[in-house]
């Protein structure tokens, strides 16, 4: 795969900018780490194992401070807050500690000032470090209180959920959401280290578990068909939450965002493509409403809908369609969008960052393994929302 085919406003690209090869090996006792590499001063680990909140090894050399903020919610601080407390006290003069209300309707201004109000009522200063403890609306949030609060303080996300330990903690992205739109106010701004502890996923309901695994399956169509028939071949191992399967998967969906965010961390092209089925999934995600469908839900039957457009466009062949779907199926998630009217989804994917003077612009797939960014003509997403989206989907439950 020649890099520069994905004709996405990057200069050409040589050898050494190839994403490495897909390797299912990995060791469950061992550390595993992947590197996000942004030069000298921001690039950083991302630490993949079992057990990492109970390992000393993981936890030294963190940024040097007086004092750390635990940044959690009400759901993951009573589970796992003491373990992460053991490991700073040692290393902090003072460890204080925020547990945010649990829900992406919570991922908003409120929530991001009661961040600042902790930080200013507790005495912080401008070393004052950040821990995300949680998913990726925890991560988000306090990614952008660490990018902006005496502008910026260091920050360790430390993913509870496998959605924000192979997607969201990595990469640099933080926000907020707007009524009007998903992550609509935010910041690029790089976390110090990334903290995977696999054995938290044992508490994960079911539910998020598959939501993750959207943004897991995402990476196979659009960057790596080995890995894609990797998922195929040991969905259900993910599905029992196998530590072995499991590592893998982080790992390798850690290793393709890597790769995409050292080669575009500020998004002019190539990391478009991660956005694979999001204008869609955000579109259902705000249009129904925050919090009613899980975002990997909604990044699903997105992923469904912008397939089908690839193949209406002349790109992926058809037959693909229906191995992503059943991909999606064995991992308990959506094929289909609600049936939300036409115009709701457009007006909402107008709203898209993506979006060049109100022109919706897609991450379609030319084939498996290599994506592209263009715009659509209205009757033909018309046709996709049509084909795609049904009125039992509306009812899909969020715990379903
Ligand atoms: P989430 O943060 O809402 O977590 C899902 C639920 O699981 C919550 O109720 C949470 O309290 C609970 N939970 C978390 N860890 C748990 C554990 N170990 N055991 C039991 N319960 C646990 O949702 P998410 O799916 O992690 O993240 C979705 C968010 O991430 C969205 O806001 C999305 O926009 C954002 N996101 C950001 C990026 C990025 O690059 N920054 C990428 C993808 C998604
Ligand atoms: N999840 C999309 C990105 O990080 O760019």
């Amino acid at each position: 795969m020649t890099l520069s085919s994905h004709n996405l406003n990057l200069p050409e690209l040589s050898a050494k900018d190839t994403l490495i090869g897909f390797d299912p090996r990995v060791s469950v006792e061992g550390v595993e780490e992947v590197r996000i590499d942004l030069g000298q001063a921001r690039s950083y680990s991302i630490l993949i194992g079992e057990g990492l909140l109970s390992r000393d090894e993981v936890w030294s050399d963190l940024p040097k401070a007086r004092a750390a903020l635990i940044v959690t919610n009400t759901t993951v601080g009573p589970l796992y807050e003491e373990k992460l407390r053991a490991r700073l006290q040692s290393q902090y003069q003072q460890v204080w500690s925020l547990h945010l209300p649990d829900g992406e309707e919570h991922k908003t201004w409120e929530s991001l000032n009661l961040i600042f109000d902790k930080l200013l009522g507790s005495g912080a200063d401008r070393k004052t470090v950040l821990f995300a403890l949680g998913g990726g609306v925890v991560g988000d949030l306090t990614g952008f209180a660490a990018a902006t609060f005496m502008r910026g303080v260091p920050f360790v996300q430390v993913p509870t959920t496998l959605l924000a330990q192979v997607d969201s903690s990595v990469g640099g992205k933080t926000a907020i959401n707007h009524p009007m739109g998903k992550n609509m106010v935010g910041a690029f701004y790089q976390p110090e280290r990334v903290i995977c502890d696999l054995s938290v996923l044992n508490t994960l309901p079911a539910p998020e578990l598959s939501a993750g695994l959207a943004e897991v399956i995402k990476y196979g169509p659009i960057a790596d068909p080995l890995f894609l028939d990797w998922l195929e071949q040991n969905m259900d191992l993910l599905m029992q939450k196998d530590p072995k399967a499991l590592a893998v998967c982080v790992r390798r969906s850690c290793e393709i965002k890597a790769w995409v965010v050292g080669l575009d961390e500020r998004e002019s092209g190539l990391r478009e493509i991660l956005n694979f089925g999001h204008t869609f999934g955000h579109a259902i995600e705000s249009g129904l409403g925050f919090g009613k469908w899980l975002h990997g839900q909604a990044v699903a039957a997105g992923m469904v809908m912008a397939s089908e457009l690839s193949v209406l466009l002349g790109g992926v062949e058809a037959p693909f369609v229906s191995r992503l779907k059943a991909l999606l199926a064995k991992a308990h998630l959506p094929t289909v969008g609600p049936d939300l009217p036409p115009q709701t989804y457009l007006e909402h994917m107008r709203m898209d960052k993506k979006s060049v003077a109100g022109d919706i612009r897609f991450v379609l797939l030319s084939c498996v393994g290599k994506a592209h960014v263009r715009t659509a003509p209205e009757a033909e997403v018309i046709s996709v929302l049509k084909q795609c989206t049904s009125a039992q989907a509306l009812g899909y439950a969020v715990t379903p």
